[in-house]
């Protein structure tokens, strides 16, 4: 009993911080289980109960009692379990609680030993083993998931109910008279011992194994040596009949120096799609965070030189290409290899409307030409306006981006080689096979690879649909849950088995 007296303080704790966790903050990601994604959870949950069981240890159970030989004390001993069997079960959300785990037309069987000792003289005493069978068994348990001080989702049960139905005793040796003190005193207490079992076991299963595991929610995720993502929940989870809403900060932030970019997310519209397993709503805040935190780190700065180029691209990075372009630069420096010292002004952003996704790029372009002896001199600064669609996808459980058509306009902003004339239409030429066959490849070879959502391991996102809305992209996808390389005999207290909520 002390247990269930502990678990009960633990859940009010976690009631107390789960009310301090009110901000109004708009989340940078909503996330949203669906009843048929928690079915999910309902079968690796009823797998673990049934790991569970097989190690659980049950309280002997003792009395007396008045039988044909005389009154006796009885015991049973060493019970244990064998077996349980969970035809059905359903794993729901409860509005305005949490999640309600349901369990009906149960059977288990146990084994054990049985004695009994006449507490008068003489002092007759028998003992041998037993087998029971109990059917009709349901239970139904409540957990409160909410988030912690810290971000951290947390669960744990808040009520739970049980209910036996027949119990059938063996009794190996002993007399007849042992099975009507069976169905007159030991019966009643076995379906009670029982009862408080199961609720005690279902319990630890949400209270230690789920609650573990959220523990481990990535509330930070680290993505580079630049980057890490902050997916702390920005307020407590939201039920209703048939889906959770989990709310995610959703912000990149530097991994060296992490502060709060000085934009907000977008509010999202309130939407009942429930059909799929999940969804999630991913907001431009969180690319354009990231956006931010590459742009500070320097990431976007490069300077391109001449074998940094594809061999065989035909615009190289020679004065010869500007020949035509910047007549002047080649009559100051012909023939000379050129470097090219490229910044992004400002930090790229993503725009995204029901048509799709623009993103944009500002920058600048120092251009260089090398001399006979080795050094660059200064030539000109180009002003690049960068504009592209991109279209978002998933893999795996990571979000990717991929630029299809990316554009490319240009200014002149400085000069060191005096007035210049610029032959725009061949420079956007060369800059369109630019964006095309650098920039694009760029942009594609970081977007690819992407960034991981928020979802505990072994997750993996399957049959993403993207669409795109006002500020956010709706990712509708169905989830795959592959438990790893872990075997299904795994009942140390951290199991590999994963209770999978977010
Ligand atoms: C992550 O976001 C949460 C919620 O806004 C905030 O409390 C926390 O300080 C952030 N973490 C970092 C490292 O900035
Ligand atoms: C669930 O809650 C949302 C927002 O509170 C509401 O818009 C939606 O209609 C609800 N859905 C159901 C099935 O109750
Ligand atoms: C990127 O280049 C710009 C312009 O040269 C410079 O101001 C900025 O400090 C650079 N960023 C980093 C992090 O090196
Ligand atoms: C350059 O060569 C690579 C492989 O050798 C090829 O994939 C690419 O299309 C070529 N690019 C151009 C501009 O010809
Ligand atoms: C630059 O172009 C000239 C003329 O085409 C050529 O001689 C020279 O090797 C080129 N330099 C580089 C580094 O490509
Ligand atoms: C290269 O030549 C230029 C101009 O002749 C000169 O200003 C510069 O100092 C020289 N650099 C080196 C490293 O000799
Ligand atoms: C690039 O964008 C900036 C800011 O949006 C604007 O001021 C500038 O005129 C644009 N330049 C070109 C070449 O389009
Ligand atoms: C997902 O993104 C992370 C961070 O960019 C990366 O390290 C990982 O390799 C990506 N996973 C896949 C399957 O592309």
């Amino acid at each position: 009993m002390k247990r269930f007296w502990k678990i009960n303080i633990f859940t009010g704790f976690l009631a107390l911080f789960s009310g301090l966790l009110t901000t109004n903050a708009n989340p940078g990601i909503r996330l949203r289980f669906t009843d048929k994604g928690l079915q999910l959870v309902d079968t690796v949950a009823i797998q673990l109960l049934n790991e569970k069981v097989k190690t659980a240890t049950i309280p002997d159970i003792s009395g007396d009692a008045d039988t044909p030989v005389g009154h006796i004390s009885y015991s049973l001993s060493s019970v244990h379990f064998n077996s349980l069997s969970i035809p059905s079960s359903t794993f729901k959300t409860n509005p305005g609680v949490g999640l309600t785990l349901q369990i009906s037309n149960a059977q288990v069987s146990l084994s054990g030993n049985w004695h009994y000792r006449k507490d008068h003289w003489p002092h007759i005493s028998d003992s041998g083993s037993f087998d029971l069978d109990a059917s009709g068994l349901a239970l139904s348990v409540s957990a409160k998931l909410g988030a912690d001080s810290t971000g951290h989702p947390t669960i744990a049960t808040s009520s739970c109910s049980s209910s036996v139905g027949d119990v059938n005793i063996h009794f190996h040796g002993g007399a007849s008279w042992l099975y009507n003190l069976f169905d007159s005193y030991v019966a009643g207490k076995i379906k009670d011992t029982l009862q408080d079992k199961l609720c005690q076991e279902v319990s630890e299963v949400i209270n230690n194994n789920a609650e573990k595991e959220l523990s481990t929610f990535p509330v930070k995720k680290q993505i580079d040596r630049y980057a890490l993502i902050n997916y702390s929940l920005v307020s407590s989870p939201v039920f209703n009949e048939s889906y959770l809403d989990v709310f995610i900060k959703g912000e990149f932030q530097s991994a060296t120096d992490p502060k709060e970019a000085p934009f907000s997310p977008v509010s999202l519209p309130t939407d009942s799609e429930s059909a799929k397993m999940a969804y999630v709503w991913l907001t431009d805040y969180v690319i354009n965070t990231a956006g931010l935190v590459y742009q500070d780190a320097g990431f976007l700065n490069e300077t391109v030189t001449p074998s940094m180029l594809p061999p065989n691209f035909s615009y190289p990075l020679n004065t010869s290409t500007f020949k035509l372009i910047i007549p002047k630069l080649y009559l100051m420096y012909p023939n000379r290899p050129m470097k090219l010292v490229a910044h992004s002004t400002l930090r790229p952003t993503v725009t995204t409307s029901s048509s799709g996704i623009a993103l944009t790029m500002t920058g600048r372009v120092e251009t260089y030409a090398q001399l006979e002896n080795g050094s660059f001199v200064y030539t000109f600064t180009m002003g690049l306006n960068i504009s592209a669609n991109v279209k978002v996808a998933v893999r795996q459980s990571n979000v990717t981006g991929h630029v299809d058509s990316v554009k490319v306009k240009v200014s002149l902003i400085k000069s060191a080689i005096g007035d210049i004339s610029i032959n725009m239409k061949l420079l956007q030429f060369a800059l369109d096979a630019f964006a095309d066959q650098i920039i694009a490849k760029q942009l594609n070879k970081i977007g690819d690879v992407g960034f991981p959502l928020p979802v505990v391991d072994g997750v993996q996102l399957v049959n993403a649909e993207v669409t795109p809305g006002k500020g956010f992209n709706l990712i509708a996808t169905d989830v795959k849950y592959s438990p790893g390389k872990s075997d299904a005999t795994d009942n140390r207290p951290r199991g590999r088995n994963k209770i999978v909520i977010v």
